[in-house]
């Protein structure tokens, strides 16, 4: 019996750590998109849905701001993001965007390029393409951050 309550106070001393962490994280992102892109809209719904306070940037050359924060053409997707120094391109599931915040590795931003089928705001019906989601650094090397299979 003490054996199962010090296994429990154990337990939820750790999870609200956990939680604690979490909520530590930046929730206030900012996203770059073409007023007339639709799958960005859903982006933007699907992180409101998800807590974040999103301002919108609407602007007819994201390219521009694109260049201005380093993201490599070769992962270039749709909108752009930037939430608590990082820049987030593409269509990058909430789940990677919390891990980005919480290991904080030393690079500019990450990425999903080409905006794959199944990821936020690219849903269709049950396809879920495999993808990568690359990191970017200041020196120009790009390595995958998550493989998502
Ligand atoms: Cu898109
Ligand atoms: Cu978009």
């Amino acid at each position: 019996m003490k054996r199962l309550l010090i296994i429990l106070a154990l337990y939820f001393s750790l999870s609200s750590m956990v939680y604690a962490e979490n909520d530590m994280l930046s929730k206030d992102i900012i996203v770059y998109k073409n007023p007339e892109c639709g799958c960005c809209k859903k982006w933007i719904d699907y992180l409101k849905e998800h807590d974040y306070n999103v301002t919108v940037k609407s602007t007819r050359n994201v390219l521009a701001e694109k260049a201005r924060l380093g993201v490599p053409e070769k992962v270039a997707a749709c909108h752009t993001a930037v939430i608590d120094g990082y820049v987030v391109e593409g269509h990058v599931t909430a789940r990677d965007i919390r891990r980005l915040l919480l290991f904080r590795p030393d690079i500019k931003g990450i990425a999903v390029p080409d905006m794959p089928i199944g990821t936020p705001g690219m849903e269709k019906g049950d396809i879920r393409e495999s993808y990568n989601v690359m990191s970017f650094d200041k020196q120009g090397n790009i390595e995958v951050f998550v493989s998502h299979e």
